[in-house]
């Protein structure tokens, strides 16, 4: 069966993404900062994303073994309700870290293992609020983070390709979580259902590309 591990798995969307793949009986690693804490019925990793020596330790702990799809899901929002006025840039930093510098570098630590995979599929949760072409305001740390995360993954799809990898940017849409609140118009299932479906068809020919669930493309 194939493998994927899947980052901040523990809750949201990453929990769910766990489940899924499980009931298809995917070989599932789930990543996590405190998997002892976090009930899964699977292997887990521990593994802070913005830690590097967490990177190169799960890199370690997985040797050569093939991750047919490594899916970067962990994230943060930490501006929200943040004006031009309240900004904490301490915080903004922080996003960068974990939304666009942690993913890049997971990436690299584990290519070798995609590479090693029969699907070689590298995926990065992104959002529609990183989309410049929507002309956005407010939430600057978030947008700005995963907007770097768009470049950042426009850049990695060509230094991976020569490893038969490709790099997919995927909007999980409004999704029912911690993060994306009670209001949300979808719950985890349907958006999860909808990107496994995106990324089951995914192929070199795609690389690159920054898609919503539901496999619509998204304006820069
Ligand atoms: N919900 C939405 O509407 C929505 C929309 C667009 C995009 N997204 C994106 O979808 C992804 C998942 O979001 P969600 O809604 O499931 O959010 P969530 O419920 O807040 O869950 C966030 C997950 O990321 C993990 N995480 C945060 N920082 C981490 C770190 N340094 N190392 C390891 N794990 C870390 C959290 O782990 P802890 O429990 O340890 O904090 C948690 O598992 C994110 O990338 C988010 O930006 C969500």
């Amino acid at each position: 069966m194939p493998t994927v591990l899947v980052t901040g798995a523990n809750r949201g969307i990453g929990r769910e993404i766990v489940t899924q793949y499980m009931a298809d009986g995917w070989d599932v690693i789930a990543a996590c900062r405190d998997p002892d804490g976090a009930g899964l019925d699977c292997e887990t990793l521990a593994l802070d994303v913005a830690d590097p020596d967490d990177v190169e330790a799960a890199k370690r702990t997985l040797g050569d073994r093939p991750v047919d799809l490594l899916w970067n899901n962990a994230g943060i929002y930490p501006d929200k309700g943040q004006g031009l006025d309240t900004l904490s840039y301490a915080r903004w930093l922080e996003a960068m870290h974990v939304n666009c510098l942690a993913p890049v570098r997971l990436a690299a630590a584990l290519s070798g293992n995609v590479a090693a995979s029969d699907r070689r599929i590298m995926a990065f949760t992104s959002t529609m609020m990183a989309s410049i072409g929507r002309d956005p305001s407010g939430a600057y740390a978030y947008r700005s983070s995963k907007a770097a995360l768009n470049m950042a993954v426009t850049c990695l799809k060509h230094d991976v390709r020569p490893l038969g990898i490709a790099c997919c940017l995927i909007h999980p849409g409004w999704v029912r979580t911690d993060m994306g609140g009670e209001a949300a118009a979808i719950d985890v299932a349907t958006s999860v259902t909808g990107m496994k479906r995106v990324l089951d068809g995914f192929t070199m020919e795609h690389t690159g590309r920054f898609l919503s669930y539901d496999g619509s493309e998204f304006p820069w």
